[in-house]
């Protein structure tokens, strides 16, 4: 009895002490509640610039009314455009112009990874590492953006130009691995590429976006699979009595 109880134990423990393959772990770049700091707190007024006003008020026009919250994406990226990132101020003013509690906006600015709640510096990189980029190799792109950067995922680099976020799937898992640099996608990345467009960035110059493999999009890389022929003319395949 005794002996089967130690054996049933044994194998348990062999089970449980299996060792599993598993990706990284996702570092996040900020956390989900707002910690005031000294160039983050609500007491640091925030205005839209009289250009932007006039944007807020086209957006505001797009939704009819008793619907106004449904440009809160929107105004909050406005407000994000337009300060480089988005403090909570921010947060407040878009809360003030869609007459919102202040919670709605902050339940919305802190779900999405596209707002930055800390300082960044002028290329944001947003490097996903979900499923089919890890597989592809982004935990080797992740290392080469630290390295080239001397930043890590979620802080900003020595010289302040450049921040690190590790996001999850951006919609562009055909050319994975990828990363986003502000608003462009850098696709079918190498170790090499990954270091050339940060020393092109370093250097002042734009690095060549889309994919790096010589695709012109998401078509497979030896030419065409499928669709090779012209297509047939109108008709083709109708029975011949609805073809006349
Ligand atoms: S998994 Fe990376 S873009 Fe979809």
């Amino acid at each position: 009895m005794l002996s089967s109880l130690k054996t049933g134990v044994q194998s348990i423990w062999r089970i449980s002490s299996r060792a599993l393959q598993t990706s990284s772990t996702l570092q996040h770049d900020s956390l989900f509640v707002h910690r005031d700091t000294p160039e983050d707190n609500s007491s640091i007024p925030f205005e839209f610039t009289p250009e932007n006003e006039k944007r807020a008020e086209a957006l505001l026009g797009m939704y009819p009314e008793g619907h106004k919250r449904g440009a809160m994406l929107p105004l909050l990226d406005l407000a994000q455009r337009q300060h480089g990132w988005l403090p909570i101020s921010a947060m407040h003013k878009v809360a003030e112009i869609l007459d919102l509690p202040k919670m709605r906006v902050y339940e919305v600015a802190t779900f999405y990874t596209m707002f930055i709640r800390r300082p960044i510096g002028k290329y944001h990189i947003q490097v996903c590492t979900t499923t089919p980029c890890w597989l592809r190799g982004s935990d080797d792109v992740l290392n080469a953006v630290k390295e080239a950067t001397g930043a890590e995922v979620g802080g900003n680099s020595p010289c302040g130009n450049f921040s690190i976020s590790e996001v999850e799937c951006l919609g562009a898992c055909v050319n994975a691995p990828m990363m986003q640099i502000n608003d462009d996608y850098y696709e079918d990345l190498t170790v090499k590429d990954t270091k050339e467009i940060i020393q092109n960035l370093k250097d002042g110059k734009e690095p060549q976006r889309g994919p790096r493999s010589g695709r012109f999009a998401a078509e497979p890389l030896g030419g065409l699979t499928s669709l090779k022929e012209p297509p047939p003319g109108p008709g083709f395949g109708l029975q011949a009595a609805l073809n006349k």
